[in-house]
């Protein structure tokens, strides 16, 4: 089997941390997602992977990040999208990577519990056509939804309804043999105007082909807008193993869930986890809450941070407001100012966002 993973479109629901990088790069507790669904997809035994990334400065910096895959044992084709057309339209252009060959096809920004091996384990000795991964949610109308008749097979599957006609949505992982070339190339952009993936699955149950729904129970978060990427964070951070390969002060409390990476400082601080603190960050006279993690070569001093995500090269200094539910990107500097007016000066990037006391 072959691996097919979709890392281009624009991540716009993430600016402005997407302006300046992939959002599938973006990392939940110290690790980009992307490389989360590339050891998925290794774990499962698949070592041949396309990617697909878009034209841009974000295609680059995947193939940068990810290079041919060594560092995982796998090996990795990249298959560039000109623009984002839709996820049936990466299935077309990945068709000379294919072959005839089966594949599951799993969205960079999407993290599921317990790896995929199952699946695939399933799907691979199975004589189904298709296999799609259905879980319940809050808001389906966000995701393409699945209708199923009383004996659990499909019925109806339509991407983001007005109405949805269940709370089943289709999670980013799909497993198809080659009569999916047929699909995609039946189907019409939708009002969106995209090729929608979900379009091309209903037209193989329309032709009767064999789609199997595998309703999945765990967690599983699309990491699209902040409130996702937090809670991607936190899920994954509870299932981290803890371990202290850092430097901890004898004057600090760092509860027994708690991960300190190599080359990390922790001084006269408290860390509470489940949280991460990167290679060669120092948390100096601060609080860091649970739910937590910074990434490498950071300064947390005399600050307090929960429930966060914050990027490489950042520095929070003396700053007297507790930070919660909070992203913070890469490069960034928060510090206490003496410098006249007394007043909050900053430099936000396009489609920011800043929550005031
Ligand atoms: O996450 C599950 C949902 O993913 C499903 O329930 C929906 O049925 C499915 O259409 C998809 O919906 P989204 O609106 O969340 O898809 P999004 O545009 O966020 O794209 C998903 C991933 O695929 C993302 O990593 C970017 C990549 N992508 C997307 C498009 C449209 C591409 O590589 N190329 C594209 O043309």
């Amino acid at each position: 089997m072959k691996a097919l993973i979709l890392s281009g479109g624009k991540g716009s629901r993430l600016y402005p941390l997407t302006y300046t990088n992939a959002k599938q790069l973006i990392p939940v507790a110290n690790k980009p997602v992307l490389f989360r669904v590339i050891e998925a997809i290794r774990d499962a035994g698949i070592s041949d992977i396309g990617i697909i990334i878009g034209s841009g400065e974000n295609g680059r910096r995947v193939q940068n990040a990810v290079g041919q895959g060594k560092r995982w044992g796998v090996d990795i084709t990249y298959i560039v999208q000109e623009a984002p057309l839709g996820l049936a339209h990466c299935v077309i252009i990945a068709q000379d990577f294919l072959g005839d060959d089966r594949f599951v096809m799993f969205l960079g920004d999407n993290v599921i519990e317990g790896g995929i091996s199952n699946l695939i384990s399933d799907f691979r000795d199975s004589d189904h056509n298709c296999q799609i991964v259905l879980t319940p949610v809050q808001e389906p109308q966000h995701y393409g939804v699945a209708e199923l008749n009383p004996d659990r097979s499909i019925k109806r599957l339509v991407e983001k309804p007005r109405e949805p006609r269940s709370n089943l949505a289709l999670v980013g992982i799909y497993m198809f043999d080659e009569n999916v070339h047929s699909a995609v190339q039946a189907i019409k952009p939708s009002w969106r105007g995209e090729l929608e993936i979900t379009d091309a699955i209903q037209w193989l149950v329309e032709q009767d082909y064999n789609v199997h729904p595998y309703i999945h129970r765990g967690w599983w978060i699309d990491t699209g807008k902040p409130i996702d990427m937090l809670a991607a964070n936190s899920k994954v951070l509870e299932e981290l193993t803890p371990r202290v390969d850092g430097f901890v002060d004898k004057d600090s409390q760092v509860d027994e869930r708690v991960f300190v990476e190599t080359g990390a400082q922790i001084i006269n601080s408290v860390v509470r986890g489940p949280t991460i603190i990167g290679k060669n960050t120092r948390i100096v006279n601060s609080y860091v809450g649970p739910f937590t993690s910074i990434y490498h070569d950071c300064l947390v001093e005399d600050a307090e941070i929960e429930h966060s995500l914050m990027l490489e090269h950042s520095q929070i200094i003396d700053v007297p407001t507790r930070i919660t539910d909070s992203l913070i990107g890469r490069n960034v500097e928060m510090h206490h100012s003496e410098l006249k007016p007394r007043a909050l000066k900053v430099t936000l990037g396009d489609n920011s966002r800043l929550g005031l006391v």
